[in-house]
């Protein structure tokens, strides 16, 4: 779907109509007026009634969902329990489950076996965000079976089919993907009860944690309690799914994306491992926040993956009150579908534009990275609604790239179908991945060994 709309802008322009059954849906690719589009909010354009009654049907209606009041409310506690106060007092638990992580990618290397990158991957991002917005150590990296992922999965792709439905048919016939939802959903929610009841018992158990709570569950929980609050119990439960949904899929396939394109270019894998040798020194991964955070080229490497492959290439929204973008009336109520790759891959604004160059995020000296680029390159949104696990994301990230890098060689990667596609299930996943990893020979740590 979203090559279609890719291509259609380049054929008809930056501001293009088209229809997908009954509805008339208007497609943008110019970055300056997604940007305009995406700043005026909440009250300018809203996330889709569509998407927002499908997610109701699912039982889950969050911040990403929800608008207008709702919407206010519950994006204050998300941001409290994101900013980067809470990142930094969290990061000891970040470094415990990278540990986890590296023990083992370090198992499957001294095997020789070939991994399914994307379902490694989800079990590192969910074990990190459960810590730190529930406070909860699901430990899903050491897990054998079935763990919360397994329900998770379903939600994307069924949650995709729904939208792009010409009919809400599952109203009256259940197909067995319908079914399988259903049981899937059931489970997620009782997995997210028993969250909900162990942080309620914390409460109980500490008081003084209602003053001062230690991260978004029990933040949400007190404000429930307030007298006078607009925070429903259906609230709190569908936000604790949304963190699960919301940073699970995301930072994974960015992960693989980025490991997948490190493979193609080899002058960036050396890059990488150099720089990781250099700030890591004898330690496996950044046991220490300062050292994550000075992964410049690291860091470089994941906003240049991100320009060509952002988990979200298409943001849709609706207008809220007739608008004019550009020259072109919007009125109330039109689906807008932001095309946000085409102008990060347009030679108007990236020299060499269909090359990875790491390199042109950094300034001359090496540090930092270009702000203008990206006000052009959105793969977290933009405005009010931006995304507020950014900087989690980009930590994680930097953690388990330098990580990688430090310890192993990409021996293989094995695409299931034969290529590396893009698959959009809400978001954007390189086909399936089968990775091999070995032992570098030249970290002087003796990884092979340990
Ligand atoms: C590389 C990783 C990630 C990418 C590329 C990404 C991208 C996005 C994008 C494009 C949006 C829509 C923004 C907009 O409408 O302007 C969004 C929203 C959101 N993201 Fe992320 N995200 C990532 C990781 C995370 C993580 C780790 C979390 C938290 C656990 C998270 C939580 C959210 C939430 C709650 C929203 C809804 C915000 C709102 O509507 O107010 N994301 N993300």
């Amino acid at each position: 779907m979203h090559h279609a709309m890719e291509a259609w802008s380049e054929r008809y322009g930056p501001v293009f109509r088209f229809r997908i059954g009954p509805r008339t849906i208007v497609g943008i690719a110019d970055p300056t007026l997604i940007g305009t589009m995406l700043k005026d909010r909440p009250d300018g354009f809203r996330r889709t009634r569509l998407l927002e009654a499908t997610f109701r049907e699912m039982g889950i209606c969050g911040v990403f969902a929800a608008n207008g009041a709702a919407w206010r409310a519950q994006r204050k506690m998300v941001m409290a329990a994101f900013d980067t106060r809470h990142v930094k007092n969290y990061f000891p638990f970040m470094a415990r489950v990278t540990e986890r992580f590296y023990r083992r990618w370090a198992d499957h290397a001294r095997r020789g076996v070939a991994f399914d990158l994307q379902a490694d991957l989800m079990r590192y991002t969910v074990d990190v965000v459960a810590g730190l917005a529930f406070g909860e150590d699901v430990n899903t990296i050491e897990s054998d079976g079935e763990t919360i992922q397994t329900h998770l999965n379903h939600v994307f792709p069924m949650l995709m089919r729904r939208l792009t439905a010409p009919f809400p048919y599952w109203r009256w016939i259940r197909l067995p993907a319908d079914r399988a939802l259903e049981r899937h959903l059931a489970k997620l929610h009782a997995e997210v009860d028993e969250l909900i009841r162990k942080a309620r018992l914390r409460l109980e158990r500490t008081p003084e944690l209602r003053a001062a709570p230690t991260n978004l569950i029990e933040a949400m929980l007190v404000e429930r309690e307030t007298p006078g609050t607009e925070l429903t119990d259906f609230d709190v439960a569908s936000n604790v799914v949304t963190m699960l949904l919301a940073g699970e899929d995301t930072t994974a396939h960015t992960l693989a994306w980025l490991i997948h394109l490190v493979e193609q270019n080899r002058g960036v894998a050396h890059r990488l491992s150099e720089e990781a040798d250099r700030v890591l020194g004898n330690l496996h991964f950044a046991e220490r926040l300062e050292l994550a955070a000075s992964l410049k080229f690291t860091a470089a490497t994941a906003h240049e993956t991100m320009r060509l492959k952002p988990v979200a290439p298409v943001l849709i929204l609706e207008a809220d009150e007739s608008k004019i973008l550009g020259d072109v009336a919007i009125p109330r109520g039109t689906v807008v579908a932001a095309l946000i790759r085409q102008g990060s891959r347009s030679g108007n604004h990236f020299e060499r534009p269909a090359d990875f160059e790491p390199q042109r995020w950094l300034d001359a000296d090496g540090s930092g990275h270009s702000t203008s680029r990206e006000r052009i390159s959105m793969p977290f949104g933009a405005g009010p609604r931006i995304c507020p696990g950014r900087n989690l994301a980009l930590l994680e990230i930097n953690l388990v790239t330098s990580m990688l890098f430090r310890n192993f060689e990409i021996a293989s990667i094995r695409p299931e179908g034969g290529s590396v596609d893009e698959w959009l299930s809400f978001t954007m996943a390189p086909s399936r991945l089968w990775v091999t990893l070995r032992p570098r020979a030249d970290t002087g740590h003796g990884t092979s060994r340990d």
